[in-house]
């Protein structure tokens, strides 16, 4: 379907309709949040990403209600966090972060990250098995609309489809020039996920909008860096995510559904070398 707006939407593959761009707030403070949620609502996000441990939840939870918008046209995921992993955690992390939100279920629920091999050894399988179990308990007593992943490799995904009863619908990684996970995009998606990208402008560094190539792109088509990165992530069929507490931001980075970027120029970017972001790698994290 086409990509015209900030309702335009990505269909998961329960058939549920995901705004395909989000607005993140990673790093957005409590006390900043709740007004930033409330513009980016009137500038017209219809997606809003958070997570227990950006500890602005309830902050969040406010402004969509401040914005004065009706909860059901507001697309809302947050995330467990890594503390709270396996079956009886999962289910009070949730609850608490409905609580925190102020709403009576969410949209999307993401495991944060993975329990990986380097942290808890021949054990990380079951962990993830374990807190996905909690996932699909709460997705059958339809307190959540999706359920999926974050961080999570194909090779994760993979591992968890072994015991999964419900597939993951979402998986949230980290994608930007520089770190543009091309090849795990196209497995995830053949794998029927849809991916988000997280850090989609590179993050809080300005590294990747400082970008020579990216920067000679966007003067071809009288466009800012931030745009030109955005549309690269939606022609690949990538969910964006980009994070701004400034409303002309905010707009800008709305801008972006009236052109297209050539197959020449998605190869350059595509080309570019390691920058921006965390460039995180799950296998290795240690928290
Ligand atoms: N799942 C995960 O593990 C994970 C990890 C990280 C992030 N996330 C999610 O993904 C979202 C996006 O990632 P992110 O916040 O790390 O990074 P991002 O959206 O790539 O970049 C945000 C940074 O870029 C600046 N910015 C925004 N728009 C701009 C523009 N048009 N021109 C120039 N600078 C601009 C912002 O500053 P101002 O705010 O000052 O404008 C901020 O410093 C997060 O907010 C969060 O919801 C998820």
């Amino acid at each position: 379907m086409e990509l015209t707006d900030l309702t335009s939407t990505y269909t998961l593959s329960n058939g549920i309709a995901i705004p395909a761009v989000g607005y993140g707030t990673f790093r957005t403070p409590a006390n900043v949040a709740r007004q930033a949620v409330k513009t980016a609502i009137e500038v017209g996000y219809r997606h809003i990403d958070t997570a227990a441990v950006y500890q602005n939840e309830e902050a969040v939870g406010q402004g969509i209600k401040d914005s004065g918008i009706d909860r059901d046209d507001v697309f809302l995921t947050s995330k467990l966090w890594n503390t709270e992993r396996g079956y009886d955690k999962t289910i009070a992390a949730f609850e608490a972060s409905l609580k925190r939100l102020q709403t009576t279920y969410l949209d999307l629920y993401l495991i944060h990250w993975p329990a990986n091999t380097k942290q808890f050894g021949n054990q990380a399988a079951a962990i993830n098995a374990e807190t996905w179990r909690a996932f699909e308990d709460l997705y059958k007593q339809r307190k959540v609309k999706a359920i999926g992943l974050s961080n999570f490799m194909p090779h994760h995904v993979a591992e968890l489809l072994k015991t999964a009863r419900i597939r993951p619908q979402v998986d949230q990684i980290e994608v930007h020039p520089g770190w543009g996970h091309q090849e795990e995009i196209k497995k995830l998606q053949a794998m029927g996920l849809v991916v988000e990208a997280w850090a989609p402008l590179g993050g809080q560094g300005a590294t990747v909008m400082q970008n020579e190539v990216i920067n000679q792109i966007a003067a071809t088509h009288a466009k800012t860096p931030a745009q030109v990165v955005l549309r690269w992530e939606l022609q690949q069929e990538v969910l964006p995510l980009p994070k701004s507490v400034h409303e002309d931001r905010m707009k800008e980075n709305a801008d972006i559904f009236d052109f297209s970027l050539t197959p020449t120029e998605m190869k350059q970017i595509a080309a570019l070398p390691k920058m921006g972001g965390q460039c995180a790698d799950p296998d290795t994290v240690d928290f």
